[in-house]
């Protein structure tokens, strides 16, 4: 299905935008700390033609055989529903939140289609939103930067679409660059740009989608975001970020076990991505393995984030030769990375499959991505 298909005429742009891993810094980001994502080579591309009137209309790929339409009149949140509040919920917050007046702009009809694997955690809703974002930004002539567009995405995000979600996704998949990692302070969302250097290292990043679904507007993503908030509350900080490893004896006294659990994982999450750009700099990919294991295991252990697939496919990567590996995004299912030399990569993809299928588990799609440059008009 394409956009012609659908809408009987050829787009006049094309805007993609990329889904993410990240490489390091889980559920760091509301709590204003740091991440270590990437943007990858799986893009959202959305086709676009501006209308005559002031009408958005979306149609996608995943869902071809309905076209959804609001006027730029109604857009608000309880209009929205399924997939296509990803694009009419962007439109919505460049007016509610960045404060764009779109009382003389035209409307669209926007066709999505994405290769960023549904559900396994990889940001395919980032993606659209991103995308789109930029899209609308420039043909309405909005004039916002980037980072003001990563926030309209998590606006949106927050309440269009409703996950409590942070900024780490929206902002991967606007600042992306190639070969490279985006180091991103939440807080000041001042960032910087640091070499992954896979190549040069003889090493690629494999991708184990578990295929377990994860969704984060419901249930454990929430419940550990209201518990990083009881706690910072209790320590008397605005934000777990603004504690250190240093005063985790004295949270232990004033937190209960589990509050206590989850706050030491985003501590030590925060310095383990601190960490990490400090060794990529300094000694280069290969020596990031243990603080990518270590992850895992706070996420496992502390932020009890992880799922029984997501510990085997991290385990048997490791037992087969990885140099790091670890869950990635959210966590309750979808996908785990592997940091793996590239002759290593079809036996440890094997070795996972073969665990996987002895588990009973369902099987899971492996495969490797690279860091790619983020959303832009193709
Ligand atoms: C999801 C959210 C992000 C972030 C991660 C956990 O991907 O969308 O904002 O919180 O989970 O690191």
């Amino acid at each position: 299905m394409t956009f012609q298909q659908v809408y009987g005429y050829e787009p006049t742009v094309r805007y993609s935008a990329p889904g993410r891993v990240n490489l390091i810094g889980e559920h760091t980001d509301y709590n204003d700390g740091y991440v270590l994502p990437f943007a990858i080579d799986r893009r959202t591309v959305a086709s676009i033609a501006q209308r005559d009137d002031r009408v958005l209309r979306v149609a996608s790929a995943f869902d071809p055989s309905s076209v959804v339409e609001l006027p730029l009149d109604e857009l608000s949140p309880d209009r929205m529903d399924g997939w296509s509040a990803y694009v009419f919920g962007i439109a919505w917050a460049l007016r509610e939140h960045a404060g764009a007046d779109l009382s003389d702009k035209h409307g669209f009809d926007v066709f999505i289609e994405s290769d960023v694997p549904v559900g396994a955690g990889l940001s395919s809703s980032a993606a659209i939103e991103c995308g789109v974002a930029l899209a609308f930004n420039d043909l309405w002539e909005l004039g916002l930067d980037r980072k003001t567009l990563a926030r309209v995405g998590q606006y949106s995000e927050n309440h269009a679409v409703g996950a409590p979600t942070g900024i780490m996704d929206q902002s991967a998949s606007l600042l992306g660059e190639q070969d490279a990692v985006v180091f991103l302070d939440c807080r000041t969302l001042d960032t910087a740009v640091v070499d992954l250097a896979l190549e040069a290292n003889g090493l690629e990043v494999l991708v184990v989608d578990t295929r377990v679904e994860h969704a984060h507007a419901t249930g454990g993503y929430k419940a550990r975001r209201d518990s990083c908030e009881h706690g910072a509350a209790v320590m008397g900080v605005e934000a777990l970020r603004d504690l250190s490893v240093e005063d985790l004896p004295r949270a232990a006294e004033l937190l209960d076990d589990e509050t206590f659990r989850r706050v030491r994982h985003v501590v030590t999450e925060d310095q383990r991505v601190l960490d990490t750009v400090r060794t990529l700099r300094e000694d280069g990919p290969r020596a990031i393995g243990d603080l990518l294991v270590a992850s895992h295991e706070s996420m496992r252990d502390d932020f009890e984030i992880s799922v029984p697939e997501l510990d085997l496919a991290v385990s048997t990567a490791m037992e087969h030769g990885a140099v790091g590996a670890r869950m990635t995004g959210g966590g309750f299912g979808g996908a785990a990375i592997a940091l793996v030399d590239r002759e290593a990569r079809g036996a440890i993809a094997e070795a996972v499959t073969s665990a996987f299928a002895a588990a009973g588990y369902r099987e899971p799609t492996v495969f490797t991505v690279h860091a790619a440059q983020g959303a832009r008009r193709d």
